[in-house]
C-alpha cells in the first residue's frame, strides 16, 4: 500500500539524528516508492533545535517524505509507529558512576518501553542505538509486555561494518567480498568480532588472514575500540557511520538479509550458543519478512568460547544492575 510508514526516531536533534533523518527521508531505508512519516522525539530543551532540523528537512523537498511530527511526549510521538529507532540516550558525563548512567537511561527506556507498548502499531519493530544499547533494549523490552520480544533489537551493525572494513583493508579486497561476519555479545569493548566463520570470496577469513597474532592483537581491539579512536581523532563520537549502520540494520530487518550471507544483530537470546535466555546479545542472524532467526550450528572453538563468555558475562552484570535498580 502507499500509506506512509511511520518511523519514530528519538534523540532526533542529536548528532546521529542529523545524519539519520535525512537518509530515512530520502528513501535510503524503505526505497523510493514508500512514503515515510517521521515522528521525532526530543527532550523539551532540544525542541527548538529540532525545529531547525525540520526546516532543513522541508528544504530538501524529499519526494518520499510524507510529513514530520515532533514532540517531547513519547505517548504522542510513538502513536501508530511501525518502526522506532531509539537513538536518544543520556551520555556519560564527568563524575558519573556506572550506576548513575544505568539509572538515568533506565528512566528513559522504561518510559519509552511503556509508551511503545501502549501506542505503537501492531507491527512495531524497535531498534536501540542509544548506549548502553543492549541493556537499554532489555529495559524497553521488559517494560513492554504486550510487544513480542522478537521485536526488540540493539545495534551491533556498526561494529559489524567496522569489522568488514578492517578485514577488507587487511586483505586488499573490496568489502563486497566479505560475508558471514559476526559480532557476538555486547556493543562495548568486550564485543567479539569473529573471523572464524567469516568468509572472503567464499574462503574462510581466519585462514585467508593466516595470522592469529594480527587477529588477536590488532583486529579485535581495533574493531572493539574504534569508537574511542574516532572520538580521539574527530573530537566527537561517530555519528554518520552510526546513522548508516542504524539504517542498514533496520532495512535488512524489514526487507531481508542477502542470500548466502548473514548480519549481526543484538536480540533476545533463546539460549542459542549457551547465551542465557532473555539477554539481549549480538548473534549472527538472517532476516526475512521482518523476522530474524539466529544462525544455528556454528562450531565454537575454545578461543571464541572464551571471548563470547566474557562479553556475555558483562551483559549479565548489566542485567543484574538494572534488576537491582528495579528497572526490569
Ligand atoms: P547526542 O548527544 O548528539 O544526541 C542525543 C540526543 O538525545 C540529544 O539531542 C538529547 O537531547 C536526546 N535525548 C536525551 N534524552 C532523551 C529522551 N528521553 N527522549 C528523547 N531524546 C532524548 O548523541 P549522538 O551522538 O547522537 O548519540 C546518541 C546515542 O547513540 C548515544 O547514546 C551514543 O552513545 C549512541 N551510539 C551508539 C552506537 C552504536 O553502535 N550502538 C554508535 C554511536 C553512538
Amino acid at each position: 500500500s502507499n500509506s506512509p510508514v511511520k518511523v519514530a526516531v528519538t534523540g532526533a536533534a542529536g548528532q546521529i539524528g542529523y545524519s539519520l533523518l535525512f537518509r530515512i527521508a530520502s528513501g535510503a531505508l524503505l526505497g523510493p516508492d514508500t512514503p515515510v512519516q517521521l515522528r521525532l522525539l526530543e527532550i523539551e530543551p532540544a525542541l527548538k533545535a529540532l525545529e531547525g532540523v525540520v526546516m532543513e528537512l522541508d528544504d530538501c523537498a524529499f519526494p518520499t517524505l510524507a510529513g514530520v511530527e515532533i514532540g517531547s511526549d513519547p505517548n504522542v510521538i510513538f502513536d501508530g509507529a511501525n518502526l522506532a529507532l531509539l537513538v536518544g540516550a543520556r551520555p556519560r558525563t564527568k563524575g558519573m558512576e556506572r550506576g548513575d548512567l544505568l539509572s538515568a537511561n533506565g528512566a528513559i527506556f522504561t518510559g519509552q518501553g511503556k509508551a511503545l507498548n501502549d501506542h505503537a502499531a501492531d507491527d512495531i519493530r524497535i531498534g536501540v542505538t542509544g548506549n548502553p544499547a543492549n541493556t537499554n533494549a532489555l529495559i524497553a523490552m521488559s517494560n513492554a509486555p504486550d510487544i513480542p520480544r522478537e521485536r526488540f533489537s540493539a545495534l551491533t551493525r556498526l561494529d559489524h561494518n567496522r569489522a568488514i572494513s578492517q578485514l577488507a583493508t587487511k586483505l586488499g579486497v573490496p568489502v563486497t567480498e566479505i560475508t558471514k561476519m559476526t559480532i557476538w555479545g555486547n556493543h562495548s569493548a568486550t564485543q567479539y568480532p569473529d573471523l572464524f566463520h567469516a568468509e572472503v570470496g567464499g574462503r574462510n577469513a581466519a585462514e585467508a588472514v593466516g595470522d592469529q597474532e594480527w587477529l588477536e592483537n590488532t583486529f579485535i581491539p581495533t574493531v572493539a575500540k574504534r569508537g574511542a579512536a574516532i572520538i580521539e581523532a574527530r573530537g566527537a563520537s561517530s555519528a554518520a557511520s552510526a546513522a548508516s549502520a542504524t539504517i542498514d540494520a533496520a532495512r535488512d530487518w524489514l526487507k531481508g538479509s542477502a542470500q548466502g550471507d548473514w548480519i549481526s544483530m543484538a536480540v533476545a537470546s533463546d539460549g542459542s550458543y549457551d547465551v542465557p535466555e532473555g539477554l539481549i546479545s549480538s548473534f549472527p542472524v538472517t532476516t526475512k519478512n521482518g523476522e530474524w532467526e539466529i544462525v544455528q550450528g556454528l562450531e565454537i572453538d575454545d578461543f571464541s568460547r572464551g571471548k563470547i563468555d566474557a562479553s556475555v558475562k558483562e551483559l549479565q552484570e548489566e542485567r543484574d544492575a538494572v534488576k537491582d535498580l528495579g528497572l526490569i
